[in-house]
């Protein structure tokens, strides 16, 4: 019996490029990922080609669901700009063909950092019609507790009355599923869109959703950017007030381009107190400002542990670094979240603490976090002077 990824080649074989040639033929395709019945791959074309290649996209997708055994599938269409093709094209910066989407053209334009047009404003990303405010929740070191802070932020926010979004967008390794409990796949809504899942009153959309949690996720540059792209521009997120996106950790190119690609009003920088972290979140700070995306404030989480049996305090990481830094580098200070084992108790069992105990301790801090990043991403739409720090 041939395996489903042979039946898949064997249907991208009767797919026609736009010149009539099989799919399979066109050297366009990357590899192609097969788990438990979900499909994922990437065609990558000339920039240029891009609109012509739309429903070869649509018509690969359309086949491959419709074969027997497959539950979802993916196929990202991106561009990429040969050497030398202009001096505002920089060779194989990946370049975002969002499927179908009315703000293709402008968020397929490439940009390139510190580059005239890199920069948020009148020529940065085309925003996303409905969603008011985007914000990130981001770090420059791993672990220190960005999705766990972004999905009680969002729930702070919530409880201030907005209409709030979580776009989930650590697509190597979404948190989501896990924070929020969320087991069930998107439905799709007219063949193409997806409809985000609810959860706690708002919509979530996170690439856990559609493959397996233990599925290493393997991407090659340009499949970063569309697997983004998809998920903001062809989700239904219907009208939001903001939308709190849970970055991966680092600073590196894919954080860079996510920051440009994603239309920004600000980020949100997390920090444990200690000092390796805090450099980290210099970086971070770093990254944001050279691309003119408002660094609202830094949150010191896992700031102090009070021991739960005896209410003795112990600062474990220290206590007051990112308040320090945060004075240094002249940005707000958001607030301090304690270490404390019910927040990770709560996190780890799909429960957020603002959600399950909103008359508690923590609930109340995450609260007032988010009233001063709300203050801040409404402050964020007047232009701030520039600062130039070094990372
Ligand atoms: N304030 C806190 N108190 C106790 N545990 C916490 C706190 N914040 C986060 N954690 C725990 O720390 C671990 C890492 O948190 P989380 O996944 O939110 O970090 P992250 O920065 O998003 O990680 P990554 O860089 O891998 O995306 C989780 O087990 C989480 O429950
Ligand atoms: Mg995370």
């Amino acid at each position: 019996m041939a395996s489903i990824k042979d039946e898949v080649l064997a249907t991208l074989a009767g797919v026609a490029s736009p010149e009539g040639k099989p799919l399979t033929a066109t050297g366009t395709l990357s590899e192609i990922v097969v788990t438990d019945g979900k499909v994922f791959f990437s065609i990558t074309v000339d920039a240029d080609a891009v609109e012509q290649w739309e429903p070869v996209r649509e018509r690969a997708e359309a086949d491959i669901r419709a074969l027997p055994g497959i539950r979802s599938v993916l196929v990202a269409l991106t561009g990429e700009r040969a050497a030398g093709s202009g001096a505002a094209a920089p060779p194989r910066r990946p370049q975002t063909a969002p499927a179908g989407g009315a703000g293709g053209a402008a968020a397929a334009r490439p940009r390139e950092p510190g580059a005239p047009g890199a920069a948020h404003g009148p020529a940065g990303p085309a925003g996303i019609p409905g969603v008011g405010a985007i914000i990130a929740v981001a770090s420059g070191k791993g672990g220190v507790g960005k999705s766990t802070v972004a999905v009680n932020l969002a729930l702070g926010l919530r409880d201030l009355g907005l209409k709030v979004g979580i776009l989930d967008a650590d697509i190597y390794g979404p948190s989501m599923p896990k924070l929020l409990a969320i087991r069930e796949r998107p439905q799709t809504v007219g063949g193409t869109r997806l409809k985000p899942i609810v959860r706690h009153g708002m919509p979530v959309m996170s690439i856990g959703f559609l493959v397996e949690e233990e599925t290493p996720m393997i991407w090659r540059g340009p499949m970063v950017m569309s697997a983004l792209t998809q998920m903001l521009r062809e989700v239904e997120w219907g009208t939001l007030d903001v939308m709190v996106v849970d970055m991966p950790p680092g600073t590196g190119d894919a954080q860079l381009t996510m920051a440009q690609q994603v239309p920004l009003k600000g980020a949100v920088i997390v920090s444990t107190p200690q000092d390796l972290a805090l450099i980290d979140a210099r970086r971070g700070i770093a990254m944001f400002r050279r691309v003119n995306v408002p660094v609202l404030g830094i949150i010191e989480n896992m700031s102090m542990f009070i021991c739960p049996h005896c209410g003795t305090r112990s600062d474990i990481f220290g206590h007051g670094g990112a308040r320090r830094e945060a004075e240094r580098l002249g940005v707000p200070f958001l607030g301090e979240v304690p270490l404390a084992m019910d927040i990770r108790e709560k996190s780890d069992a799909g429960a957020p603490v603002v959600a399950t105990e909103p008359d508690g301790p923590h609930a109340k801090i995450f609260r007032e976090i988010a009233a001063r990043v709300r203050d801040g991403f409404m402050a964020a739409s007047r232009p701030a002077p520039q600062i130039v720090i070094e990372a």
